[in-house]
């Protein structure tokens, strides 16, 4: 278990009252954040910096897009276990007249990659291949994607907007505890899988500065000669001639080739909600709609927050989204998603005809066969208000905590390993014990399947709500609770986010709870009628960074307590 997650229990076990399972966070109150409001724009991200960074940037004139592009190079400065250069990522938007869109800059397989490339000449998976080092790193999406943004809706030059990051990757950011606390756990492995000292395996310590000056030339670069800097240019040149050197496989070719895609959105109603989110190559959208549409006819609210016959409803909802992910879905340029038929009202009640509070639907009953893949929890998140009225909701990541592990010195990033989102054997187990399917097979140029649900919601035909989270498998169950929370049972933004949250995805047939969140009777009594504890070490499910339009037409920021995330708004 991380250390800071220690540190965080030996808090809540320290408090002499028993938290309530039922309520939100309110028992570490060291770490509860206060709900911020603004009275017009507003950015909440991972770290205090990028929010800062990302509304000096609407406040100078900027719209929500600029702040977007700004927030993402800043979360790549000061949050480097997601933020990045080279991975990849998911923007949803609203614009203030209302049009709605999303963005795929979701990373690629390189043209030399084979369906049985993480495999031995037995057909047998080898260790780590997929998920650590050169072999692992899919082509980055990152860079396509901000200036895709940048082209059809940036307000300000992209100088302008690189500039405070250039400005504060110079003079150096400080170091969280939190971020400390990672960097101690994976000095060995950066050195292991770099074979040299990289800028974070210095021994640093909370409170102390970085400066990251090889990153602020590479933004420097990329602000003079654009997004060919990145794909062409000097730093794609560095970038292929340091992965050959690793034993990796991507070419300038790769690079060249990548273009992001924008894309129709997945937009449902719930009850009175308007809900648009991001469609395939993510999972999140399709999967959210099934599980929210599912619940749709249950009288949640009367059963009560966290409640037995709550959890009991969503977590069978979620059990049969998750059985479908696996089977049906994958990157829409390689295979047929059929999201009408998953999202028909008729097929969704039929899904649900089996259910009962008497006992729990086991997963084996619902599909035979395949399952979903891996993904990572470290993933960030991203929810950005302009005073126009646009909104935009960013999910991105590196897919593991730091990537691959690999650091490029020369030009101040780390890599991706997004290449362990694919199946990397479909049909069977891959080195997590999880397996996925054909639909998400490694293809040449593929882009692997993702869970990332980034997400805005209207209410009247008007913006209602911007919001999302990194966590892997457990995203779009996180993003379902979190809409939940305020819609059904009143809570506003801040405490939305910071309730305890608890996950189902079909196999393993568990549910994961937060960590001492809930009461020891709720979860015997779950496991009685059939609902197995997932006794997943980390304590914690997803870092939820969100914004709520208020009636009175002020914002209100949900930071999640459970990381450095900050809502900072004017
Ligand atoms: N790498 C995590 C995801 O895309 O869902």
């Amino acid at each position: 278990m991380k250390t800071y997650y220690l540190l965080i229990l030996l808090l809540i076990l320290s408090c002499k009252e028993k938290p309530k399972a039922q309520t939100p966070v309110e028992k570490a109150k060291v770490e509860i954040k206060q709900a911020v409001i603004a009275d017009s724009a507003m950015v909440v991200s991972a770290r205090a910096e990028a929010s800062k960074i990302g509304a000096e940037i609407l406040k100078m004139g900027g719209n929500a897009f600029d702040a977007v592009i700004a927030t993402n190079m800043a979360l790549a400065l000061t949050y480097p276990n997601a933020g990045n250069l080279a991975g990849g990522g998911f923007m949803v938007y609203r614009t203030q007249f209302g049009e709605i869109g999303s963005l795929d800059y979701r990373e690629k397989a390189p043209i030399a990659s084979k369906k049985d490339m993480y495999l031995d000449k037995d057909g047998n998976v080898i260790p780590d291949k997929s998920s650590v080092g050169a072999m692992s790193v899919a082509v980055p999406g990152t860079v396509a994607g901000m200036f895709a943004m940048h082209e059809k809706f940036g307000s300000l030059p992209m100088e302008v907007i690189l500039k405070p990051v250039i400005e504060l990757a110079k003079k150096g950011y400080i170091i969280t505890k939190h971020e400390a606390e990672d960097l101690v756990i994976y000095k060995p492995d950066f050195e292991k899988v770099n074979g040299e000292t990289i800028l974070y395996s210095e021994n640093l310590k909370a409170g102390d500065t970085l400066k990251n000056e090889a990153l602020a030339n590479t933004l420097e670069r990329i602000s003079k000669n654009g997004r060919s800097e990145f794909y062409s240019g000097e730093t794609a040149k560095k970038l292929v001639a340091f992965l050959k050197e690793k034993g990796g496989i991507i070419t300038l070719k790769d690079l060249d080739a990548y273009e992001a895609q924008w894309r129709d959105p997945i937009v449902f109603q719930y009850k009175d909600l308007n809900i648009i989110s991001m469609g395939p190559p993510s999972s999140g959208g399709i999967c959210l709609a099934q599980i929210l549409k599912m619940v749709e006819p249950f009288p949640i609210s009367e059963y009560g927050h966290n409640s037995e016959k709550y959890i009991q409803v969503l977590a069978e909802a979620e059990r049969r989204a998750y059985a479908d992910r696996s089977y049906y879905l994958g990157d829409p340029d390689f295979v047929d998603n059929p999201a009408d038929s998953l999202l028909s009202e008729t097929y969704l009640s039929q899904r649900m005809e089996n259910f009962s509070f008497e006992n729990a639907t086991p997963s084996s009953e619902i599909k035979p066969g395949v399952i979903i893949g891996y993904e990572s929890p470290e993933t960030t998140h991203f929810s950005i208000v302009d005073s126009f009225g646009n909104a935009v909701s960013v999910t991105t990541t590196l897919n593991s905590s730091f990537g691959s592990l690999l650091f490029v010195n020369e030009l101040g990033f780390f890599l991706n390993n997004e290449m362990d989102d694919f199946s990397v054997k479909p049909g069977e187990p891959n080195v997590y014990g999880l397996v996925g399917g054909q639909a998400n097979a490694i293809a040449p140029q593929k882009r692997m399947l993702s869970s990332m649900t980034p997400t805005i919601v209207e209410k009247d035909g008007k913006l209602w709500m911007v919001v999302g989270t990194p966590g892997g498998a457990t995203i779009i169950t996180s993003v379902a609770q979190t809409i939940l929370n305020v819609y059904e049972f009143e809570m506003n933004m801040q405490q939305a986010v910071d309730a305890a949250r608890f996950h189902h995805q079909w196999l393993p047939d568990a549910i994961r709870y937060e960590f001492e969140r809930f009461s020891k009777d709720l979860i015997e009594n779950l496991k009685i009628k059939g609902y197995p504890e997932n006794l997943e070490t980390d304590p914690i499910i997803g870092k939820v960074d969100a914004i709520l339009k208020l009636p009175n037409g002020k914002l209100e920021g949900g930071a999640d307590s459970r990381g450095d995330d900050s809502a900072i708004g004017y």
